[in-house]
């Protein structure tokens, strides 16, 4: 019966090729929200040459700021003493937390910011990266995948201590949100979009574009130097439809449950003035699965209905908001 096996073999792959498509994902990640670095032959030698940022009296080379069990501390009056972890973290698994998130916790557009996180909310999302239960919808973010492989080898009261600390730092206005048609033409670099040189210019479409402030200073991790972030025109109108309105049954007013101003309420971590592209991976992988710690069950319920642009218009709002 060599037809009926023909049949058989067409009816299995037919089978195959429904389950593959099914579980690929309906969407793919924004490639702004999810910045991959591009593969570049040898990296420049950082040079021993001393360098400085304004309001600072330290000096380090460019190879110093670039030590991640010993990132440069520019401005230590401006925060704390740091716990042992967050400073030099531990050789040879776990980076100093600073490095990543720096000292003062505000953080860069490829990670996260912690300040003013409750303490209780981080050691959550610490269990919740060990566990496995929050990863990435984009395997190749060498950022999250070293949150994950390393940070999660701190022990329990290693990350009790930079949770203290991180809880403890002061939220502040840290990136200017920007409603434009035209932004900068940018690459990525350091795993965040950096604008390209010549500068060019080009429209913004459906995107959000956070670059660096001032590329020098973020590049030698000054954390008095922030970021802007470019949103489409009209964001900031839907975005407070969505946010505020729920966006006529879409989802539930977000303030019902991350607090007045979205400043955080118990273990429901504030969203005002947070990064953009950070918020939207975030509402990202919560759709997609990724995070799906047993907190963000309540999230799922917000965004099985989003889009993209739902997405773009909500970040921008919500970090247009005083933190
Ligand atoms: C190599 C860079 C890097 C280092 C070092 C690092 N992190 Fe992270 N961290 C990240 C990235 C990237 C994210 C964002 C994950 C995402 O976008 O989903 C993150 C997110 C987090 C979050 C989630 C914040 C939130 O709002 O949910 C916590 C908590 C956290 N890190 C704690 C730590 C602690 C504690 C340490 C030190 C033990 C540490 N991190 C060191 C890269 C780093
Ligand atoms: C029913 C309660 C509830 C509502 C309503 C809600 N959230 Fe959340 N949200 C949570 C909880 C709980 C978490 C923490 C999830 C976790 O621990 O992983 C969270 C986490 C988040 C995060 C990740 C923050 C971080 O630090 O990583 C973002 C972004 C977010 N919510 C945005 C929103 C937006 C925007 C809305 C409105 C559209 C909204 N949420 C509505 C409960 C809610």
């Amino acid at each position: 019966m060599p037809h009926l096996r023909l049949l058989l073999f067409v009816f299995f792959l037919l089978v195959v090729a429904f389950v593959a498509l099914a579980d690929t994902p309906s969407q793919t990640t924004p490639y702004w929200a999810f910045c991959i670095n591009p593969v570049t032959p040898t990296p420049a030698k950082p040079d021993d040459n001393p360098r400085r940022v304004p309001n600072s009296s330290a000096v380090f080379t460019t190879a110093q700021t670039q030590d991640l069990f010993n990132p440069p501390d520019w401005h230590p009056p401006d925060h704390p003493p740091m716990p042992e972890i967050v400073v030099h973290g531990r050789k040879p698994d776990v980076y100093a937390c600073g490095y990543c998130h720096l000292p003062n916790g505000m953080g860069r557009p490829e990670n996260s910011s912690l300040a003013g996180l409750s303490a209780d909310y981080i050691i959550h999302q610490m269990t919740d990266f060990r566990s496995g239960a929050r990863k990435s919808s984009e395997p190749r973010h060498l950022p999250v995948a070293n949150m994950i492989s390393r940070e999660t080898k701190a022990t329990n009261q290693e990350i009790a201590a930079a949770a203290e600390y991180f809880s403890k730092l002061e939220r502040k206005i840290w990136i200017r949100i920007v409603e434009t048609s035209t932004v900068p033409k940018t690459h990525v670099a350091g795993w965040m979009l950096v604008a390209d040189t010549p500068a060019a210019t080009e429209p913004i479409g459906q995107r959000i574009i956070e670059m660096p402030e001032d590329l020098e200073r973020t590049e030698l991790r000054d954390d008095a130097s922030g970021f802007v972030a470019y949103v489409p025109e009209g964001s900031l109108k839907r975005g407070k439809w969505l946010v505020t309105g729920g966006g006529d049954g879409k989802m539930s007013p977000c303030a019902k449950c991350h607090g007045p101003g979205l400043r955080g309420s118990g273990n429901v971590p504030p969203i005002a003035g947070r990064s953009p592209s950070y918020i939207v991976r975030q509402l990202f992988d919560m759709k997609s699965g990724a995070r799906s710690g047993a907190l963000s069950l309540q999230m799922r319920r917000q965004v099985v209905k989003l889009s993209i642009d739902d997405m773009i218009a909500i970040a921008a709002f919500v970090s247009s908001l005083k933190p």
